[in-house]
């Protein structure tokens, strides 16, 4: 493979040495994911959305690109605050679902931009939008995305304002006092269809109509990576030429995207060292220093993680192979029958793409510390 990690494995397996087990970020690839998505002229702004990876560094580089924040709660809004002094509060979009007043309260205070993802607010709590400018989440109807936990759109899912609302919705924003500028949606995550957030736009575009004073069209995220051999990438030109299409639909509104995964999940790697091997039957195992407590993508998604063994980067594959880690969960699998070369006590092994919704969803389940984090500037 031509990826970083594996041009870049000595480095690693001397990081291994001392630091295994460790997500490694290498800030060269996040720069090159925000490049490509800079040149993406049909956006007016990008957000990234905190969620994927909140690392100071990832945190300081997005910012100089010039992009702005999705935080989904106080905590990341406070976080990112904290690593970034200077940030103008305008620069974070704050976008909880089910919160309960207080938060609501709290971004207001926090001078960020708000986005309601219920009637609820506005219906119990009107009197904390009077005068206020304020995003608001729609469904857009069409859920998407690589599992089924991650599609956000649709009857089936809790997120937005259902279209059919959409007349209540402008009622109740009028006898609020408040000012919808802009209109949000975000149809799931994982998604390599660059139509998508043109379909999404169109859509906005049309709701928008009902509020005279939406500004911005916010697409969401979701723009998908690559993860197994043979998938296509997400071509980001195609997205880029699918949106200028419609720009006359949408004059003078700003469209804004909020990637998380993008940025960031091929910029990172798990790096774990295996501690025993086993043959059971016809299966084979080998186990390695941290599993589901670091990375539970595998686990929960049935996600498909790129494994290498570092170790051995001449060696052909052997028999398939199952990775696990030390957990007490049969679910406790990075990597399901997987061709690596016979590994051995101690072998360094590298999964890749860990660089998205890989420690910020890691637990110390089973009283094990999850792997730290590593930075290669
Ligand atoms: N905007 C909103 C409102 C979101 O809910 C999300 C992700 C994003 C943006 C960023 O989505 P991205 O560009 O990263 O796909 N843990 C799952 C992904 C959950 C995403 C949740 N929302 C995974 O590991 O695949």
């Amino acid at each position: 493979p031509a990826s970083w990690w594996w041009q870049d494995r000595d480095r690693l397996l001397s990081l291994a040495v001392e630091q295994a087990p460790a997500f490694v970020y290498h800030l060269p690839s996040v720069q090159s994911a925000i490049d490509e998505l800079a040149a993406v002229t049909a956006v007016d702004r990008v957000l990234y959305a905190v969620k994927a990876n909140a690392h100071p560094q990832i945190l300081a580089q997005v910012e100089r690109a010039g992009f702005g924040f999705e935080c989904v709660s106080p905590g990341e809004v406070r976080h990112v605050k904290e690593q970034l002094p200077g940030l103008d509060p305008e620069r974070i979009l704050f976008t909880p679902n089910f919160a309960p007043r207080a938060e609501y309260v709290f971004g207001l205070e926090q001078g960020v931009r708000v986005t309601l993802d219920n009637l609820h607010p506005l219906i119990h709590w009107p009197e904390l939008f009077a005068g206020r400018d304020i995003f608001l989440r729609l469904d857009p109807g069409q859920g998407r995305g690589h599992h089924k936990h991650v599609r956000t759109a649709g009857i089936q899912s809790k997120f937005g304002i259902p279209l059919f609302e959409l007349d209540e919705a402008a009622r109740l924003v009028e006898a609020a006092g408040a000012r919808v500028v802009g209109l949000h949606a975000h149809s799931g995550s994982g998604i390599r269809t660059p139509d998508n957030w043109r379909q999404i736009a169109i859509i906005l575009g049309e709701a928008a109509e009902r509020f005279p004073d939406v500004e911005i069209l916010d697409l969401g995220g979701g723009l998908g990576v690559v993860e197994k051999p043979g998938d296509q990438p997400l071509d980001t030109e195609a997205m880029d030429e699918s949106l200028k299409s419609m720009a006359s639909a949408f004059p003078g509104k700003q469209l804004w995207i909020e990637p998380g995964r993008y940025l960031v999940a091929r910029a990172g790697v798990l790096l774990a060292r295996v501690t025993q091997t086993k043959g059971k039957g016809e299966a084979r195992y080998v186990g390695i220093e941290t599993g589901m407590n670091s990375l539970i993508r595998p686990s929960l998604y049935g996600a498909w993680h790129e494994i290498v063994n570092l170790s051995r980067p001449n060696e052909p594959a052997g028999s398939p192979a199952t990775v696990v880690g030390p957990i007490c969960e049969t679910g406790d699998v990075l990597g399901n029958e997987r061709l690596l070369p016979e590994c051995t006590e101690g072998d360094v092994l590298a999964i890749a793409n860990a660089g998205a919704y890989g420690r910020v969803m890691s637990s110390n389940y089973n009283r094990r510390d999850p792997a730290a984090e590593i930075v290669i500037e």
